[in-house]
Order: C-alpha cells, then structure tokens, then sequence
C-alpha cells in the first residue's frame, strides 16, 4: 500500500473538528470555521513540503517545488448549510496523503488544491469556476449569500490572499476523489466508483408579489395570496416538466422565504430557488423555458408580480477517457472485481478542472446514500480503499 491510513483517518477526523456540529460539520463559505478551516489544510500542505499560495477567490494550492506542469488532486473544505463530515473534505485530506505517499515512494510530486464555496453560498463551484476562467472575478463578487452578503465581501475575510491566480497551465491534469452521495456503490456492496461524465446545472430565483393583508379579515376570493401562488406552482411546474425529463432528471425548490411570515398576515412575498440538472444542454435549456413559463403563466392567473433571476449555471461535462481508464487500472488493483463505471448527479469541482485539462473523478460508497446531512458517513475501509485507489491513478499519471 502506498498510503498511511492511520494519518489518513486521524487528519479527517482533526479536519471534522473545525464546526463541527454533531455527526456533521457546519462550514458555509468564508465562515469563522471555515477560513480556519481552510488555513488548517494550508499548513498540512506546507508540511508536506508544498509552498502554498491563496489566489483571490480564496482557493488554496499546494505546490510542489520547480515550475510544474502537474497532476493536481483536490476537493473543498467548505460545507453546506448542514453539511456531512466527508463532502469534499474526504477529496482534500486523500489528496494531501496521495501527495504525501508518492513524495515517500519516490515518485514524481503531485499538486494538491483546496478549492472555496464549492457548495454554491454564492454560486455554483464558485472558486473553481473562476480559477478555470469561466466566471469573472468581478462577476463573482457581485454575487449575493442567503445573508445577503456578497461574495466580494465574503472573501475580504480571508487572510493571506495573493494578486494573482495559479494558472491552468501549471497542471497536467486533474483528479479528485469524493463520496458518492448516492445509493448505488453501497446498495451493491462495490468499494469504488469511477466517474465519467457529470450532470450540468441552471438556478433561478423567482419571486411572486401579491398583497399583503389580515388573515381574518380578507375574503379567499379577493386575497392575492404569495405563498399559495408558490404552493400551485410547485405542483404545476412537475406537470410542466413531465414531458421533457428523463428518469435521471431532477429539480428542486430547496428554499423558500415567506414575506412576512406571520400567521395572521396573508403573504405578500414568496422567494424561492429552482435548481435542476440534467446530463443533457438541450434538456437543461428546455427545462429553463418551461420553468419560467410556468412561473408567468401561475403568477398572471393569480394576479401576482413574477420576477425571476437567473444563477451562475454549470454546463454537463464527460471526463477524460484515458484517464478514466488509468482510474479503473488503479481500482481493479486494489478493490478487484469491487468498483463500477458511472455518471455523477452531483457537482464537483473537477466539472471546472475538466474544461481546461484532463480529469477524472473516484467515489466512494456513501452509508444509506445519505450526504448533505449531519448523518452522511462512510465506512473507514472504504475510505482507505478510495485513498489507496487515488495514490495509485496518481502514481500512473503523474
Ligand atoms: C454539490 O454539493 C452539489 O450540490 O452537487
Ligand atoms: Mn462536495
Ligand atoms: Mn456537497
């Protein structure tokens, strides 16, 4: 075995410890926890001989000595709202033992990154995103979190920021191992999954203004009712949406804020998120015409304001076929017969790395399918599994 587990095991657990919450962990983008977070992984990087560079979205490099180009290996530290101990934070700490393990063996040195907001507070794969050059930094900046902060202000908070970012150039390619978030590795008893494509994503916020009145008071035939435009809405855009999905298609209203929020006051304002995904651009872009059609069309029947503004969206992206195959070559040594080719449904930052170079994705079983969730787990096995499966692809590619 190329990687030490025991060190393996012991940083995630230090690394569960920076807001942990529970099971879980609570590490939004930028939070308190979250820089220390994130300062936390630079240090682990510099004692493992990399120089460490913050870019101004508050990515973290590690960087092996001389000028590159390397194999980068990375995930996030950032959590969401409610976030799992091992999203993304299981990708950092298996890169960092990989970077460790080869430099031990004598191979040739690997990059490790740990990339910032990778769970969307303000966007979509924000640092990612904008490291790969797909979002502007003063695009990004204006980008608004749920507090209303923005993320300009957000990353004022980080310490240490360099001028300029770690250009693509400097990689050969990229590699990130993560949970799988999903049912199908543990429900079939298999160690690894190597992941070949992934879904692309489009978010809107859409607001519907009515009249805000008493609940005592106002007749149900004249009320301009917010939140029951939203209640119909929710179940006209499945109707809507029906005829273009696939069985893999999804969509979700994950957030909803009623104005004001009382129970004797009939809503004047509901503001709700729509987010869906699918691995096909034509079907993402229908399901954006029926999604706002369908949010016109119940706001006119009800006499209500309808504005809607459209987020950060992530196109869908198949992953380097050769190094797919240097995954599966790495996961038939060391999990033989226990690992499977597979798309992810989830988004990751190697979305963004694969628009500038070659990368590819492993994941490993995720207990009960359970991820963004204080209950999200894997078994430790697995997690030495996975970990040894990333070293060795790193061996073979770097
Ligand atoms: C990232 O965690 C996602 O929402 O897929
Ligand atoms: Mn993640
Ligand atoms: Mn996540």
């Amino acid at each position: 075995m190329l990687i030490d587990p025991d060190r393996l095991l012991a940083d995630l657990e230090t690394l569960r410890g920076f807001g942990r919450e529970g099971a879980g962990v609570v590490r939004p983008a930028f939070s308190e926890a979250e820089i220390a977070a994130r300062l936390w992984s630079a240090e682990k990087m510099r004692e493992a001989g990399l120089s460490t560079l913050v870019d101004p979205a508050g990515n973290v490099f590690g960087l092996p000595p001389g000028d590159g180009p390397w194999l980068l290996l990375g995930s996030h530290t950032d959590s969401q709202l409610e976030g799992g101990w091992l999203d993304g934070a299981y990708g950092v700490i298996a890169a960092l033992e990989a970077a460790r393990a080869l430099q031990a063996a004598g191979r040739p040195p690997v990059a490790v990154v740990n990339f910032q907001d990778e769970e969307g507070r303000f966007g979509a794969l924000t640092g990612s995103n904008i490291w790969a050059g797909n979002l502007d930094l003063a695009t990004a900046d204006a980008l608004q979190g749920p507090d209303g902060r923005s993320f300009g202000e957000a990353r004022a908070a980080m310490p240490g920021k360099a001028d300029q970012f770690v250009p693509t150039e400097r990689f050969k390619g990229f590699l990130e191992i993560h949970i799988e978030q999903g049912p199908w590795l543990v429900e079939a008893g298999e160690a690894v999954g190597v992941v070949e494509r992934i879904v692309g994503i489009g978010r809107m916020s859409i607001t519907f203004t009515g009249e805000q009145n008493h609940a005592g008071t106002t007749p149900m035939a004249r009320r301009r009712d917010a939140f029951q435009g939203l209640a119909a809405y929710a179940t006209r855009l499945n109707a809507a949406l029906a005829p273009i999905v696939t069985e893999a298609t999804v969509w979700t209203i994950g957030s909803a804020r009623i104005h004001p929020g009382a129970p004797s006051i009939v809503p004047g304002k509901a503001v709700f998120s729509v987010q869906w995904r699918d691995a096909e651009a034509e079907r993402l872009e229908a399901m954006r015409g029926a999604i706002r059609e369908t949010a016109a069309a119940v706001a006119a029947e009800r006499g209500l304001g309808c504005a809607v503004a459209e987020g950060v969206a992530i196109p869908p992206r198949a992953f380097d076929a050769a190094f797919c195959d240097a995954l599966a070559a790495a996961a038939e040594t060391v999990v033989p017969g226990r690992w499977r080719r597979m798309p992810s449904g989830a988004l990751h930052d190697t979305s963004c790395a694969a628009s500038r170079m070659p990368a590819a994705m492993l994941f490993v079983p995720s207990i009960g399918g359970i991820s963004h969730s204080f209950a999200e787990d894997t078994a430790p096995a697995d997690l030495v599994a996975g970990a040894e499966t990333l070293a060795q692809s790193a061996a073979r590619l770097a």
